[in-house]
């Protein structure tokens, strides 16, 4: 075939695809158990058996097929019993006598034998339950790192691929009177074709690293429910009922510092759909005022209820606005990782509020990009409470395969369960739909067709994605271009820039880079950094990973940032040193990304003053 033919085909392919995937409705999640963290809940963190299987015996014979008898970790078989009372008996496992780890927790944390285990891990634990007629009982899982495999008292309820995002299986009828059993089998391998890919620039932490629940609801509860502030400032709820009595049930909305009570009833399908004036009472949520209303809504037996905040957020040309007022995004990025020696991203109020109080307090910001993948409830809750805003990603992470449909709806269905979790989190401003992904047709096509779904879900909140920029010289300038063919899908544009560490650049060059874009688009430097080991110093200041270098290298590039005319925000590369397998220098970095300000332990470096400063007197 012609070349050109091909060209044409291929643009033609390009310009068709979102069209052709557009069709298709956004992905459905079920349960959605929307403010599920605030449910009457049994929790089931503590004491779990584990046994790992890096094989995967448990979850098949050696020919394929079912697993043997003496391999099925998630049977209800007291073993001991069964090989005392039959010595013929052959079982070669046994999860009530294995070992106990406390969870939620990465299986990394266990012991010792468990730091570069990658694989399928059971665990395993028995609870009391109390199962009553006309309730429904439900397992919700905060997350499980990557795959998950759910049984309950020797039955599958089902499996879960994704380790970032909450999900839940109704286990109504499985439960029992008295005591039960919970096994889950985690696997944390992944291919090139899930999400993320293989290789990233984080640890993978294995395992169940956030709670698991044992959620009860009346018969016909409040499953989805999603309550803000419209940009034409009226108080809008979409709630969704589900059960017997969900066609055509009442609902209530309370919001009783407002005084506000809205009456309604769902439609066929269990839907309502409410707007009114929001009350002149209102106090709009923002950093500086994080102010929450307690929010219920009663249909029937259930009192679904949250804690928001209202306000709105939106671009105007290449301004974003907070409330209607232009706001300047002054954060740091950070991953999923508490203070400490030894992290297992297990996130408690406590760990979230010592991180973001660093971001608060230490370096004066309003904003924070909670990178690579959708964090723990816990600390998007924690941000809506300190009054941080918020950019929230799913894992669409360097070499995707864009061109698989699988994975995209992989990640649809990511993207769905990430925004369903959390739209009623006041401070989450941005949905971010890829970090740093190489540029194709395909690519294109997969993020466009994110960001549609984004915008579907989410009227409310803007859509962007971390990108590269192109450079050139002109006339013995240095000249970036911010143009990535994404740019037209995204509300907002941002760039990953690391001029003068990953580049051969002299640090007093960066104040003489022109930046340019041909959209009147809001940008965000969405990374920029350079690595320090905390303590390591160098007279000369120009030796890479001493604290000298770092705080030089913010120096020139905030100068070089504060020359941008139409750049918004920025969340510089990252608030603490994180785990990182690619990062192996024995010196300086021992598997620790050192990009951080302060190290894996809090202790702050020069670098941490310099930014702290540049927001304390650039945007107070
Ligand atoms: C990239 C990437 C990060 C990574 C960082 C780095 O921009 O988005 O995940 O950790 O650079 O190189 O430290």
């Amino acid at each position: 075939m012609r070349v050109w033919m091909q060209r044409f085909l291929l643009a033609l392919t390009f310009m068709l695809a979102p069209a052709l995937v557009e069709a298709q409705p956004v992905a459905p999640v079920h349960p959605v158990l929307a403010s599920g963290d605030l449910r009457t809940n049994l929790d089931l963190s503590g004491q779990w058996h584990y046994s790992i299987d890096p094989y995967r015996d448990g979850m098949a014979g050696f020919h394929g097929g079912d697993p043997g008898l003496g391999h099925r970790r998630y049977d209800t078989t007291d073993v001991a019993a069964a090989m005392r009372d039959d010595p013929a008996a052959l079982y070669e496992y046994d999860m009530t006598r294995a070992p106990t780890a406390t969870l939620p927790s990465s299986w990394l944390t266990h012991d010792a034998t468990m730091r570069h285990y990658r694989g399928l891990v059971w665990y395993q634990r028995s609870f009391t339950a109390d199962p009553r007629p006309g309730e429904r009982q439900f397992l919700r899982f905060g997350a499980v790192n990557y795959r998950a495999h759910v049984y309950l008292n020797g039955k599958s309820v089902g499996a879960h691929e994704g380790g970032f995002t909450t999900f839940a299986f109704e286990v109504t009828g499985l439960l029992k009177p008295g005591a039960n059993q919970i096994t889950v089998g985690v696997d944390s391998d992944r291919s090139d074709t899930d999400l993320p890919p293989p290789v990233t620039d984080w640890e993978t932490y294995g395992g169940i690293t956030r709670a698991v629940t044992l959620v009860t609801t009346p018969a016909t509860y409040v499953d989805d429910a999603w309550v803000r502030l419209t940009r034409d400032g009226r108080i809008a709820v979409d709630a969704v009922l589900d059960g017997k009595g969900a066609a055509g049930g009442a609902l209530t909305l309370a919001i009783p510092a407002l005084g506000l009570t809205l009456d309604g009833k769902a439609d066929a399908a269990g839907h309502w759909t409410a707007r009114v004036p929001a009350p002149v009472a209102l106090e709009r949520w923002s950093p500086d005022t994080p102010r929450l209303y307690d929010v219920t809504i009663t249909a029937g037996a259930d009192v679904w209820k949250d804690r928001i905040g209202f306000r709105t957020i939106a671009v105007e040309g290449d301004q974003i606005l907070l409330n209607g007022k232009p706001v300047f995004l002054a954060g740091i990025a950070l991953h999923e990782e508490e203070f400490g020696a030894n992290p297992t991203r297990a996130i408690t109020p406590q760990a979230a509020r010592a991180l973001l109080t660093e971001v608060k307090q230490g370096l004066h910001g309003n904003y924070v990009r909670l990178a690579h993948y959708p964090h723990s409830e816990v600390m998007t809750r924690m941000a809506d409470e300190l009054g941080l805003l918020v950019w929230s990603e799913i894992p669409i992470y360097w070499r995707v395969a864009f061109d698989n449909p699988q994975t995209l709806a992989t990640a649809r269905h990511m993207l769905a369960e990430e925004i369903l979790r959390d739209r009623n989190r006041t401070a989450i401003a941005i949905w971010s739909v890829g970090n740093e992904t190489p540029v194709s047709a395909a690519r294109n096509a997969f993020l466009s067709t994110l960001a549609k779904d984004a915008h579907a879900l989410d009227d409310t909140r803007l859509v962007s994605a971390a990108l590269l920029v192109g450079r050139k010289q002109e006339g013995g300038a240095s000249v970036f271009t911010v143009d990535d063919p994404l740019i037209p899908a995204l509300d907002v544009m941002a760039v990953n820039a690391y001029n003068g560490w990953y580049t051969p650049d002299k640090l007093s060059d960066l104040a003489s880079f022109v930046w340019r874009s041909p959209y009147e688009k809001p940008l965000i430097l969405s990374e920029f950094g350079a690595g320090a080991l905390a303590g390591e110093h160098d007279a000369t200041r120009a030796h890479k990973f001493s604290e000298e270098f770092q705080a030089d290298y913010y120096r020139a590039t905030l100068d070089m940032a504060s020359r941008i005319p139409f750049l918004r925000g920025m969340s510089p590369w990252v608030l603490k040193d994180f785990r990182s397998p690619r990062r192996q220098h024995p010196v300086y970095q021992q598997g620790w990304n050192r990009k951080g300000l302060e190290s894996e332990t809090g202790a702050r470096k020069q670098a941490f003053d310099v930014l702290a400063d540049y927001y304390a007197q650039h945007h107070p």
